[in-house]
């Protein structure tokens, strides 16, 4: 990708246009971003990821709309993603710059890519006629599902059929973007003294009443602007996922799994709020070593962190049962999309049910494990009930002696502005007589 000489628009367009190629490609954004190049640091690579953020948040509409101005395929993917990108933003409900911008510095973008260098003329033409017809063109476009609500049409269907009443709204909120979500780090000092920090920064931020260690910041800022982040004051984390430390109630002493823990954000918050004796599992090495990262920047007690299959007991475990054990399980992310618009664009249909399966294997993997008297704390960033509701049903089936416990359940996305759509279910396993 071509580095900028400078910030210019024309570049962040092409270089948004890679991303959601990227995208396109099954890549998640997190991935494609460090692949910018180190010309792409800071305000720059900000700059790209916004613009590609908005552009994924209307990629559905886009589509739609460039295959009413041009029927015949579109090559290469570099023009074809440049014309998406363009389509996207000039149309947006908030567009981030004027649209008239944007078709010029389209237009200017052609000259940085050997794949569109040709083709000044017809994204001139295209992009300006999108401009001329535009109420037109998108009456004609948005009676279709996935042009209206910027989501494939699978994910759509099973929204709806899931939530009869809810499905819009969901999608809906899918749209926004979520706001920046603290976590106080309790063993430096209070939330509300933390705040102060804040204020006496010119930062000021919400306090909701549900989430005692969370602050709701009134505008994003890079971290690195939040006093003491380094120093491990604060952490950035969304309301709903700060549920699961509170919902487990670990206390003083007891031994604790946190069985799917990388990159470590909810082991972390069980070290803040108690000591325990923690053990934390990922199978993926390169994530493992996160937690350690997140773990040592908090200032808080080492865990034991080991890489390994948590489906696996066999290979890890030594036969000591646990009081408390947390399985935030691999899922589907959908309900996180305010945060990361890449991931309706990288799931499939089949996806759902493969992931289901395997939430299943860990369940029943892990029960065993329990202590008698202890919980077992099951959650997903899901909105899909097979990964929710479902699997929690069908595993008390399998589990009679699995005690349900007051849980929220299903958390819908932006319900509470600082949550973003989660599932929770608890289980107590009977003390033993
Ligand atoms: C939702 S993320 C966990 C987020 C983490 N709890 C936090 O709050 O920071 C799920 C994690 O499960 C890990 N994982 C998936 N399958 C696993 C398995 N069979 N055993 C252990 N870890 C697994 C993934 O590598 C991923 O890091």
């Amino acid at each position: 990708m071509t580095p900028p000489a400078r910030r210019a628009l024309h570049r962040d367009l092409r270089a948004a246009a890679d991303l959601v190629g990227c995208v396109r490609d099954g890549e998640s954004l997190a991935s494609a971003l460090p692949r910018l190049g180190a010309a792409w640091d800071g305000a720059a690579r900000g700059a790209a990821q916004a613009l590609s953020f908005d552009a994924l948040r209307g990629l559905g509409r886009a589509s739609a709309l460039l295959a009413a101005l041009h029927p015949k395929r579109i090559k290469p993917a570099a023009l074809d993603n440049l014309l998406r990108v363009s389509i996207a933003l000039a149309t947006a409900p908030e567009p981030p710059y004027p649209a008239h911008t944007l078709v010029s510095e389209a237009v200017q973008a052609c000259a940085l890519h050997p794949g569109t260098r040709a083709a000044r003329g017809l994204v001139n033409a295209l992009l300006r006629r999108l401009l001329n017809e535009r109420d037109a063109l998108l009456r004609q476009v948005l009676a279709d599902d996935e042009a209206r609500w910027n989501h494939p049409r699978w994910w759509i269907e099973r929204l709806r059929a899931a939530y009869p009443d809810d499905w819009q709204t969901i999608l809906e909120q899918d749209q926004r973007r979520a706001p920046l979500t603290l976590r106080v780090n309790v063993r430096q000092g209070s939330r509300d003294a933390y705040l102060e920090r804040l204020r006496a920064q010119g930062l000021d931020a919400a306090a909701p009443a549900e989430l005692p260690q969370a602050l709701v910041l009134q505008r994003a800022v890079p971290v690195q602007q939040l006093p003491g982040f380094d120093d491990g004051a604060v952490s950035v984390q969304d309301g709903a996922a700060q549920r699961a430390a509170a919902l487990l109630a670990a206390r003083h002493g007891m031994r604790v799994l946190d069985a799917c823990a990388a990159p470590g954000g909810k082991t972390a918050h069980i070290a803040e709020l108690t000591d325990v004796e923690l053990l934390a599992l990922d199978h993926d090495a390169g994530r493992a070593e996160r937690i350690g990262q997140t773990l040592q920047r908090l200032r808080l007690p080492a865990a034991q962190v080991r890489v390994a299959d948590a489906a696996s007991p066999a290979s890890w475990w030594d036969g000591r049962a646990f009081d408390r054990i947390l399985l935030d399980a691999p899922c589907s992310a959908s309900g996180i999309v305010r945060r990361h618009p890449d991931i309706r664009w990288l799931r499939h249909d089949r996806d759902i049910d493969a992931l289901a399966r395997r939430q299943r294997e860990l369940l029943d993997a892990l029960w065993p494990l329990l202590a008698p008297g202890g919980r077992l704390l099951y959650a997903t960033c899901s909105v899909f009930p097979e990964e929710g509701a479902l699997q929690a049903a069908d595993f008390a089936r399998r589990h009679p002696d699995a005690l349900a416990w007051a849980a929220p359940g299903q958390i819908l996305p932006g319900t509470e502005p600082e949550q973003d759509g989660f599932f929770y279910a608890l289980f107590a396993k009977p003390a033993a007589a």
